[in-house]
């Protein structure tokens, strides 16, 4: 097995992959031979980005997409029966879809904290709710999207820091239950990625945002990371280099938080 055919013959589902690190772990891993799945509600960023992929693919590597919510429960079932029946299996999930808001957390509507929690928390639950009874037949992995919001404090986040620590828990609980049936569950916590999410966030910060109070979201320099840097550490997890890592949550953020 050579890096580049790691998942060769093997099916992913990446969510989030219309933009920023979805986008680079799709492409990643059919340029590794996958044939993949990305779903996401942005439909011309997905004939990107699957277009992208198939111009990459290595040996056997294919990408098509499914546009829709990851919230939305039918859509779930759907997608992952339809790639699953069509592929005949299904080894690997990857659930990056989410959102992010910045506001006081006095100023944030039941209705603003709800809607991020069932985007980030109950759509992640939902792909692997579904993804599952697939990927006990095949022995796969899952790999979801923590954050480092999820174990060092992120003023003005705290719906999403709240869906991401939910996330963590949720990898560590899913992790435990399936040990003896060889189905893997970790997760990445990016921190300081640059992508659509966190090109603009400065500008999103509420009105009188405290700006002292986020010395630990940047490197001191200012450095930012590339979103493939998380697709080569969720590429390893997904694959058989990380046949033993089982229940991680691996901080990716050039040391921010160290
Ligand atoms: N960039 C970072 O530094 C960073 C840090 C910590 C965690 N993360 C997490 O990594 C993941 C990827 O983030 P990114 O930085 O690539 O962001 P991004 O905004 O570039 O990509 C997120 C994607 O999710 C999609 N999406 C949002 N809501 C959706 C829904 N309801 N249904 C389907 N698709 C939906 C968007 O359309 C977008 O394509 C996210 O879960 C994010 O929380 C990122």
């Amino acid at each position: 097995m050579t890096l580049a055919s790691r998942f060769e013959g093997k099916t992913a589902i990446i969510t989030g992959s219309a933009s920023g690190i979805g986008r680079a772990t799709l492409i990643r891993l059919v340029s590794e031979g996958a044939t993949a799945l990305g779903v996401d509600q942005d439909e011309a960023g997905l004939r990107e980005t699957v277009s992208l992929a198939n111009n990459a693919a290595g040996t056997g590597g294919q990408a098509s997409f499914a546009v829709g919510s990851i919230a939305d429960e039918a859509f779930v079932k759907s997608t992952v029966e339809a790639f699953a029946a069509k592929n005949g299996r299904l080894d690997v999930l990857v659930n990056l879809a989410g959102i992010l808001r910045s506001t006081h957390l006095v100023d944030t509507t039941l209705e603003e904290f709800r809607h991020i929690i069932a985007v980030n928390l109950e759509g992640t639950f939902l792909f692997c709710r579904q993804a599952l009874p697939h990927l006990l037949k095949t022995k796969g992995n899952i790999v979801n999207a923590a954050s480092t919001s999820a174990s060092f404090g992120h003023p003005y986040m705290a719906a999403y820091a709240a869906s991401k620590g939910g996330i963590a828990a949720f990898t560590h609980t899913l992790a435990r239950e399936f040990i003896l049936q060889g189905v893997r569950v970790n997760a990445v916590a990016p921190g300081g990625i640059m992508t659509p999410m966190v090109a603009g966030q400065p500008a999103r910060f509420p009105e009188g945002a405290n700006l002292s109070l986020f010395s630990n979201l940047t490197r001191p320099d200012g450095h930012f990371g590339r979103p493939e840097a998380v697709a080569g550490v969720i590429a390893m997890l997904a694959s058989e280099d990380g046949e033993f890592i089982n229940g991680e949550i691996i901080r990716i953020d050039g040391g921010t938080h160290s």
